[in-house]
């Protein structure tokens, strides 16, 4: 297939461009090469695939963009968590506005397959299991509960303690930062586009993506590459909280081939996929990982506390799996030790 890859430029981006040309499609790549990520860095595609250079806000770059492509898949965005409220505007711009302006452009040219990088942070802390008031939207964490080392969201009813849950694809929304909002409203605007159209969309919810090519040393960078860089500089790894935060890893390639997957075969109004590797972590046990890996020394546990960080975040991938055939292939002690050598 011909296709529009937006986004190519960056860490997941690259991963699913190679997994596209190397599955034989035709592909063309819309980056802005954004200075926060890319930091006036040139990057020049590999061999085949054309580069336009513009951002997707610009209707004019997406109508010329989609000459001659069949499916669409969208990664561009402003990424990370959001680091104070002041990022609000951006994220909405960037992402909001961008996917609006892109979904109307694949309107006017008639394309009707959409493949978009969701993420798990839209549904908050997800649902909990309470032992007397069953399955929960857990409370959020209040910041005096987290200043004094309390740290797991309670029952809203009762306050207890609350087991956890994998959470499937029917979750309710609940976005808790700037960033998990702004692809709330993308899954909208990516369904609303297909009901209008006729077109399909696929979410892609995106765990916690880890390996080669991760941003680092950036407010926006995902722990793992701040644990590297922080071992690197023989530094003990900074865990948050108790460390006993849970995250389900998933190797960047891995999320590729899911994405491909996706933009392949789903072509059937409107899916969300979770996509994770299915065994959740603590994010004191990655640190763990990775200090051991690059002999580096053993974790610090800080306490330290973010406000927009959910405590839980695992996902159900079983749909993915079962509809598209999809299964992960790197185990996680491979993956991280994979990403200490790539940092090193
Ligand atoms: C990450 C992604 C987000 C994605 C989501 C999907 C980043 C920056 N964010 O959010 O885009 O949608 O996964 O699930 O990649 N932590 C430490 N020490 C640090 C930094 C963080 O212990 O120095 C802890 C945090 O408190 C948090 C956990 O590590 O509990 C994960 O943080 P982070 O990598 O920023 O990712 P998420 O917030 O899960």
């Amino acid at each position: 297939m011909r296709v529009l890859l937006t986004g190519g430029a960056g860490f997941i981006g690259q991963h699913v461009l190679a997994e596209l040309v190397s599955r034989g499609h035709s592909v063309r790549v819309l980056d802005s090469l954004r200075a926060d990520v890319h930091r006036g860095k040139p990057w020049t595609p590999p061999e085949g695939v054309e580069l336009i250079t513009a951002d997707v806000r610009e209707a004019e770059a997406c109508d010329r963009a989609l000459v001659g492509v069949e499916a669409v898949l969208h990664l561009a965005a402003k990424v990370g968590l959001g680091v104070d409220v002041q990022d609000l505007p951006d994220y909405a711009s960037s992402n909001d506005a961008g996917a609006a302006v892109l979904l109307a452009a694949m309107a006017r040219a008639g394309i009707g397959r959409f493949t978009l990088a969701s993420s798990m942070v839209v549904y908050g802390e997800g649902l909990a299991l309470c032992a007397e008031h069953g399955l929960v939207t857990p409370a959020p964490r209040l910041e005096a509960s987290l200043a004094v080392g309390d740290f797991e969201p309670p029952c809203p009813h009762c306050g207890k303690p609350l087991g956890v849950r994998l959470v499937g694809e029917d979750t309710p929304f609940d976005p808790r930062n700037a960033y998990a909002s702004s692809k709330v409203a993308q899954e909208f605007y990516a369904s609303n586009w297909a009901r209008v159209t006729g077109g399909s969309a696929a979410m892609m919810r995106y765990h916690n993506v880890y390996g080669p090519g991760m941003p680092r040393d950036t407010p926006y960078a995902g722990v793992a590459a701040i644990f590297t860089s922080a071992l690197r500089a023989g530094k003990a790894p900074r865990v948050f909280e108790d460390g006993g935060q849970r995250r389900d890893f998933v190797h960047v390639r891995d999320v590729a081939a899911a994405t491909v997957a996706a933009c392949e075969q789903h072509t059937n109004g409107v899916a969300a996929f979770n996509v994770g590797s299915g065994t959740p972590r603590t994010v004191g046990e990655m640190a763990r990982a990775l200090s051991a890996a690059l002999s580096g020394p053993e974790p610090e546990v800080t306490g330290q506390y973010r406000l927009g960080d959910v405590r839980h975040i695992t996902a159900d991938s079983s749909a993915l799996r079962e509809r598209l055939g999809w299964q992960p292939q790197v185990r996680f002690e491979d993956g991280m030790a994979e990403l200490a050598r790539a940092s090193a």
